[in-house]
């Protein structure tokens, strides 16, 4: 039986939510999405099939096999219905771990025997969070990136208890979404968070220091290391306020390599949290866009 034919069920029809069930559904799996807010799920409907529409117009997707992704894709609010004879469960809820608890121990017993239960988490424990289930080597984390529809990678993570079926398990669903997956033992942000906040960070102590101004510190990166974008121009994306609470946790985890630059510090607590604020390490117009020669430069620090 091929593996397209097993029920998924996602759980958290939010921003990941709806690019995971978009996944899935057009990759050919029955996929069932469960809020418990009826409107997000409706959102999250209404977001899948923009998405597709896109696809479609931009000739990346068929237009039947997008009618037929859309139709295999539907919502429920309950979770313990949508859980019955599923094969495998993601879970992308609000990131808080006694409703990541409460939504995996809800669906665990209703699901296929040995169904696979997977975490979204960004930053919790997948062993803690396997806690809630009885048997919890079935429960793996699976890290996906926004947004689901262009990145490729899926970061799996072992928790303790996490077995090697569920490992291979999990990396047949990722090739059959057609994503990459890495595996890696539960750690404190990861590979990928923790080379991403280890890197803007190093970016801000040059700034600070005046070794470049932001602008020549990001162009070193796109030019130099082929990077999509620069490490400032990132953190503006992502938000300083985000950033600086991953590194103060990478920093209570892992030490003092990951100690944020006081120049962080100080742009949050004054309000530059980047792209969403109107200024950053840059700023940026009413439109969104990038104010030409705006970035900071030590001088002005
Ligand atoms: N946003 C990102 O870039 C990103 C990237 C990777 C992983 N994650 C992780 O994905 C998860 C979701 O993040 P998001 O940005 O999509 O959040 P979000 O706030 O956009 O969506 C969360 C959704 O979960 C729903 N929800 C909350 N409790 C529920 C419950 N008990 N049952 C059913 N639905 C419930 C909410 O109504 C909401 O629609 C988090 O664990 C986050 O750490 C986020």
């Amino acid at each position: 039986m091929s593996i397209t034919q097993d029920k998924v069920v996602v759980v958290g029809a939010g921003l990941m939510g709806t690019g995971i069930a978009h996944a899935f559904a057009s990759s050919g799996f029955t996929t069932v999405l469960v809020d418990s807010n009826a409107e997000a799920a409706d959102r999250s409907l209404a977001s899948v099939a923009k998405i597709m529409v896109d696809g479609v117009r931009l000739g990346k997707v068929d237009a039947a096999a997008a009618i037929a992704a859309k139709a295999r894709l539907t919502t429920l609010a309950d979770l313990a219905e949508a859980a019955e004879g599923a094969a495998l469960l993601v879970e992308t809820v609000t990131e808080n771990l006694a409703v990541k608890k409460q939504v995996v121990s809800t669906a665990a017993p209703r699901m296929l025997p040995g169904a696979l239960i997977a975490t979204n988490t960004s930053a919790l424990s997948v062993t803690e969070i396997a806690t809630a289930v009885a048997d919890p080597d079935r429960v793996v984390g699976m890290h996906f990136f926004n947004p689901v529809h262009k990145m490729k990678l899926v970061e799996l993570v072992r928790g303790l208890a996490t077995s090697d079926e569920a490992i291979a398990k999990s990396r047949q669903y990722c090739d059959a979404v057609g994503k990459t997956s890495i595996v890696v033992n539960e750690a404190p942000g990861l590979t990928t968070s923790r080379m991403s906040a280890m890197a803007g960070n190093e970016a801000m102590w040059m700034l600070q220091e005046g070794v470049a101004t932001a602008e020549d510190i990001d162009t070193a990166l796109r030019m130099g290391f082929n990077h999509p974008m620069g490490p400032l121009e990132l953190g503006d994306l992502t938000g300083w306020d985000t950033r600086l609470s991953v590194l103060r946790y990478l920093h209570s985890t892992l030490g003092d390599k990951f100690r944020p630059c006081p120049l962080i510090v100080k742009m949050v607590a004054s309000g530059r949290l980047g792209r969403k604020a109107g200024a950053g390490v840059y700023r940026y117009d009413d439109a969104g866009q990038r104010i030409a020669g705006s970035g900071l430069k030590a001088s002005v620090l």
